[in-house]
């Protein structure tokens, strides 16, 4: 069923009137939520683009948003995280991803998902859970935690895992002509960390998950994708 709320099992429309007070109309439409997700070189940018260029040729209308940023304040937040010269502890780190969250989920997807629109998101929660839990070793419950406050337990529809080994996701990474980030300057074992963790958060939910071999061509990805998200268009 669409908008369940993972292991709550309450709709979108509850968890958004318990987080922001929100009243549900007897017409109240729903959306759908896709979140894609990876380590860093995995290829999710690309994918995003190629899902919203082949849905928009089907003639279905997609917003495509992405983690930290689009909106304001998650864009300046998303510059301090990305910041190599910024001094940031860890537990600050997952602070000023959920807070990112937090404006995200209330300036924008909350009330597209109400208004019925499909969005398509470039990393949620399962990012903090994989970098800042596992990563940064906070712990997954802990982060959780957090997150739910952040987003009032607002979890995606569908989850897109991209699925590479992290030394290959770092030659891509490398291979671009941007700098390191801060976030990218992490060691070859937070990387492996993160991409086990994210395994494991695939494993304790099937339903939501779909991986996909992220080490084939971008075409073939696409292909893979457009068929775990088909049965939510
Ligand atoms: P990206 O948008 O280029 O993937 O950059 C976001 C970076 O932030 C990436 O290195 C992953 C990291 N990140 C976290 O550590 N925790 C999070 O919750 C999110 C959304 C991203």
């Amino acid at each position: 069923m669409a908008f369940q709320l993972g292991e709550h099992g309450s709709s979108i429309v509850t968890a958004a009137r318990r987080a922001f007070g929100y009243r549900r109309g007897p017409a109240m439409t729903r959306g759908r939520l896709i979140t894609i997700e990876g380590v860093d070189g995995a290829g999710k940018s690309t994918l995003a683009a190629g899902i919203v260029t082949a849905l928009a040729s089907r003639g279905i209308e997609v917003t495509s948003l992405r983690e930290p940023g689009s909106v304001q304040t998650a864009e300046r937040i998303r510059a301090l995280v990305k910041d190599p010269g910024a001094r940031i502890a860890a537990r600050s780190e997952a602070l000023l991803y959920a807070a990112a969250r937090a404006q995200l989920v209330q300036e924008a997807l909350e009330p597209l998902l109400v208004r019925g629109r499909l969005v398509l998101l470039d990393r949620f929660v399962d990012s903090s859970l994989a970098y800042q839990g596992a990563g940064r070793r906070l712990g997954i419950a802990a982060v959780r935690a957090v997150n739910e406050f952040a987003t009032g337990g607002l979890a995606p529809d569908r989850t897109l895992l991209l699925v590479l080994d992290p030394a290959t996701a770092r030659a891509r990474s490398a291979s671009r002509d941007l700098p390191p980030d801060r976030l990218e300057q992490g060691g070859d074992e937070f990387f492996e960390r993160i991409a086990a963790a994210y395994d494991q958060l695939a494993a304790s939910e099937p339903d939501r998950f779909r991986r996909l071999d992220a080490s084939r061509r971008p075409d073939l990805v696409l292909a893979d994708a457009l068929a775990a998200i088909d049965d939510l268009l």
